[in-house]
């Protein structure tokens, strides 16, 4: 019954708000049947068919509080920015349905991980990070804020988050140095410079980055967390590897065609991970490192969580991830993902303990300046992961 109470609530604040759009809607109907859903819902307590109607209610009222109509066309721009989210193996779960006033972002299940991600932790912080993208796509491309609803349909898991074009408002300065940062920002698996040390302000930058909903990123500065952490990894990589089904789900995202649209292109995949490595990487089938590039001895490794294992929680850790790696991107820094804790739960379980935080450790990451420049992995075109609708 909360749903419906917040439903109702959001649908008074959004028509006390408008009209400031949506001129085919009318809004002296809509408070009628807002009153009538209200004097409704005093009385039943639990009823779909109110739920459903107060969920149609809340839709149309925030057409009106919202800004004039964006044409579908516009609104499907902001896609190329979503697409650019990192996403594990590049598998790039996502398809998006663009349709009258609202972008909506789906879990697409044709492109799940069912060995490394059985319970597509990882495809929804992809999703997450897409909507990251969004979120600064909207004020900068067309002018508008981002209005978001996260898992708007508890009927429809896969509908990860709806998006539409909120109040007319021009992008902050800071929004635009983010979002100039989506087309820059690569993973970058190659060792980093070890002669200078991450900017101390920007340890306040990424961690701050970090902070939404109940997301967090610890740094981890003492040589001996460091190390701990680093024989966390490999212990889960081992596992990892020591699971034929695994192995075969792996090889199968590594892309030797230079047409190829997902996956991890040769360019991209790093060196080939060695025994001893400080944090393995995962093999996707790169050149031997020479033996004077081994990897810098203290580089700046990061764990970032979240509030719980809740879907939308994963969704808040895909947005903060997005937004650290984005801080980072901004600051000159490159980042290297290990996500092999996520999908060995003892593992996870050490690295929860470790952390002695509330909530959910699921990434670690290595940030640091490039020693080298790493390349655009490829994306799907946009008008393969889009539906106009
Ligand atoms: C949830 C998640 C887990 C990931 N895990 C790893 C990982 O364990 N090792 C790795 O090298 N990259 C990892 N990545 C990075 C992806 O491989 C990378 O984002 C993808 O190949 C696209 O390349 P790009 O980041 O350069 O755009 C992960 C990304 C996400 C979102």
């Amino acid at each position: 019954m909360s749903e419906l109470r917040d439903l109702l609530r959001r649908a008074e604040r959004d028509l006390q708000r408008g009209p400031r759009g949506a001129e085919h809607s009318d809004p002296a109907r809509l408070w009628r049947e807002l009153v009538e859903l209200r004097e409704r819902a005093a009385h039943v307590d639990d009823d779909t068919r109110l739920l459903g109607a107060a969920r149609q209610l809340a839709e149309r009222a925030s057409d009106v509080a919202t800004g004039p109509p964006v044409p579908t066309e516009t609104l499907a721009g902001t896609i190329a920015a979503a697409v650019l989210a990192p996403s594990m193996h590049n598998s790039q779960p996502w398809r998006f349905a663009v349709g009258t006033g609202r972008v909506e972002v789906r879990l697409d299940l044709q492109r799940r991980l069912p060995v490394a991600d059985p319970d597509d932790v990882a495809a929804r912080i992809a999703c997450g990070a897409a909507v990251h993208n969004l979120r600064l796509a909207f004020p900068v491309r067309l002018g508008r804020a981002a209005e978001v609803a996260l898992l708007p349909d508890p009927a429809d898991p896969t509908l990860l988050a709806v998006v539409r074009p909120g109040a007319a408002r021009p992008a902050a300065p800071r929004e635009q140095a983010l979002h100039a940062a989506i087309a820059r920002r690569h993973s970058n698996r190659y060792p980093f410079r070890d002669d200078v040390p991450v900017e101390p302000t920007l340890h306040a930058t990424l961690t701050d980055a970090a902070r939404t909903r109940g997301c967090w990123l610890d740094l981890v500065v003492e040589p001996a967390t460091r190390q701990l952490l680093g024989e966390l990894v490999t212990d889960a990589d081992r596992v990892l590897r020591a699971d034929p089904a695994y192995e075969q789900e792996l090889s199968g995202w590594i892309r030797r065609d230079a047409g190829a649209t997902d996956g991890i292109p040769g360019g991209a995949a790093g060196p080939r991970p060695e025994p001893g490595d400080p944090l393995p990487g995962r093999d996707y089938g790169g050149a031997p490192r020479r033996p004077d590039r081994g990897f810098e001895p203290a580089p700046l490794v990061a764990v970032l969580g979240g509030p719980g294992e809740h879907p939308a929680d994963q969704l808040a850790v895909g947005e903060a991830l997005q937004a650290v790696l984005l801080a980072a991107t901004d600051g000159g820094l490159v980042a290297s993902l290990y996500s092999q804790v996520l999908e060995v739960p003892e593992a996870r379980s050490r690295l929860r303990r470790m952390a002695g935080r509330l909530g959910s450790p699921y990434l670690v990451l290595r940030i640091g300046y490039p020693s080298r420049p790493t390349f655009a992995t490829p994306r799907r075109p946009v008008a393969e992961v889009v539906d106009l609708r």
